[in-house]
């Protein structure tokens, strides 16, 4: 058979673990795709960068039509990043009769009709099992394990360089800023970290495994997003003297109109219409399964109505977990499989179902609140009226003593509050009135808690 001709769009962290791949492990690939998997052309934006030893230089251009006009290139795997370029690349490589592999969350979330009608159109396949989770084979496992399913909810911690923040600051009381950089030069962060920290890149992802798994196609704006940027080593510690550990999760939950109880893993009925959808630091239990998931790692509960409960566990982020997910694709290519499955799936194909995204505001949980107060008479006794007007009930509260200062004026100290179960819309409103409290120096913090 002849060989299946592929060329990369990046050589960067993602694009060299691919081309090692492809280079380093030739028979056992082909024996897997059943044909040799060439690796003809790798395009790039800086035709002077130095490049790994082991990757001939003679496959390196920055010009990609010479992939565009390559009768024997079958599939492009898109690993720039990024969304505008990409995008306007991988349109034009579908146009030239390319199947396309693409790692890019970003630009699937938010251009996934456009490129996947491209794909339709022009009668090709396209593939992202590395575009959620790194090398745990996800989309895979939703699109073809778990099809005999209605997936009733997602919950998983998706994005690897927070993750990896995270445990360094809860288990060494490392500093945000170091861990960040770290993620950075292990190549676990985007180009703009930004998008790890702020939860962007966790809300991508969502919104992939949404459209899989509920075959909702959502503008980013639908779903709610936190992230850890700029989060406190001070609630770190308190979560810990709780019994709990900050987590950066992605949940998406069926449930009936009226019932609305706790995003954290607690599916409804398979006949549920509203979507509830959320990126956001929860507070988990610290024997909790997501609680103990460590460093760069993701993981992945999905329910579904027959299988019921399921976990996905791996390296989220890097370079040889990514290009695992990579290369599971182009063989997948190689032998035809991924076509059939994009033909059958019809993602981002306008053919919704009639999903209703659930309003934020009336979703239930239970709160972490963490006040900088004024030491001195009557402050608890305003802040738990409040929160009585709201109807919010407190479950525990930890206000340890201060120093004593020496002109005798009030101590700002950390008073912490654990809610019962209320609606969001309560807690938000209640925090709003106590943040302008003369004697609460705000901003307030505060996390929903996982349990
Ligand atoms: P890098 O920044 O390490 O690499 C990007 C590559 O794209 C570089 O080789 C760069 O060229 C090339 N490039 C950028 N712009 C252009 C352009 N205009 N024309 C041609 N080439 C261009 O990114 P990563 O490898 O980390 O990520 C790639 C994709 O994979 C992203 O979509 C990311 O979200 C996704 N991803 C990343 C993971 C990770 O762990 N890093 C995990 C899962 C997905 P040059 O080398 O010349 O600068
Ligand atoms: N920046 C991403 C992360 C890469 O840290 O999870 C994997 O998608």
């Amino acid at each position: 058979m002849e060989p299946f001709g592929i060329a990369l769009l990046g050589c960067g962290t993602v694009g060299t673990g691919v081309a090692k791949m492809l280079l380093e492990h030739p028979d056992r690939l082909t024996a897997r795709a059943g044909r040799k998997l060439e690796l003809r052309r790798i395009v790039v934006d800086d035709a002077k960068k130095p490049r790994p030893s082991g990757i001939p230089s003679s496959l390196f251009t920055t010009n990609l039509r010479a992939v565009i006009d390559d009768p024997a290139v079958q599939v492009v795997v898109e690993v720039v990043g990024g969304i505008d370029w990409a995008k306007q690349a991988v349109l034009d490589l579908l146009a030239a009769g390319k199947h396309i592999v693409t790692a890019n969350k970003a630009l699937l979330a938010t251009h996934g009709g456009e490129i996947f009608d491209a794909g339709r159109r022009h009668g090709q396949a396209i593939a992202f099992e590395a575009s959620v989770g790194g090398g745990i084979p996800i989309i895979g496992a939703l699109c073809q394990g778990l099809a005999a399913n209605q997936i009733l909810s997602l919950q998983g911690i998706l994005n690897g360089t927070c993750n990896y923040i995270l445990t360094c600051m809860t288990e060494n009381g490392c500093s945000y800023a170091d861990m960040l950089a770290d993620a950075q030069r292990k190549g676990y962060a985007e180009a703009d970290p930004t998008m790890d920290v702020d939860g962007t890149d966790s809300a991508h992802k969502l919104a992939i495994l949404v459209q899989i798994a509920f075959g909702v196609a959502l503008p980013l704006s639908a779903i709610q997003r936190r992230g850890i940027a700029g989060i406190d080593l001070l609630d770190i510690r308190f979560a810990k003297e709780l019994g709990y550990t900050i987590k950066l999760l992605a949940e998406a939950w069926l449930e009936p109109a009226a019932c609305g109880l706790a995003p954290h893993a607690k599916p409804q009925s398979a006949k549920c219409d509203q979507l509830a959808m959320h990126v956001s630091p929860v507070m988990l239990r610290q024997n909790a399964p997501l609680a103990l998931v460590r460093d760069a790692y993701n993981a992945l509960f999905v329910v579904g109505d027959a299988v019921g409960s399921t976990l996905y566990y791996g390296r989220g982020a890097g370079q040889m977990p990514t290009a695992s997910a990579v290369v599971a694709d182009l063989i997948d290519m190689a032998v035809g499989r991924a076509q059939q499955t994009f033909r059958s799936l019809k993602l981002w194909s306008g053919n919704h179902r009639n999903i209703v995204v659930r309003d934020p505001s009336t979703m239930r949980s239970r709160f972490y609140l963490r006040m900088m107060v004024e030491d001195r008479p009557g402050v608890m006794a305003d802040i738990t009226r409040i929160l009585a007007n709201h109807q919010i009930s407190i479950a525990s509260v930890i206000q340890h003593e201060a120093l004593e200062h020496a002109d005798g004026e009030s101590e700002i100290v950390p008073l912490i509050i654990m809610t019962h179960t209320v609606p969001t819309g309560s807690f938000r409103a209640a925090l709003d009135e106590i943040d302008r409290l003369v004697s609460v120096r705000p901003p307030s913090v505060y996390y929903p808690v996982g349990d």
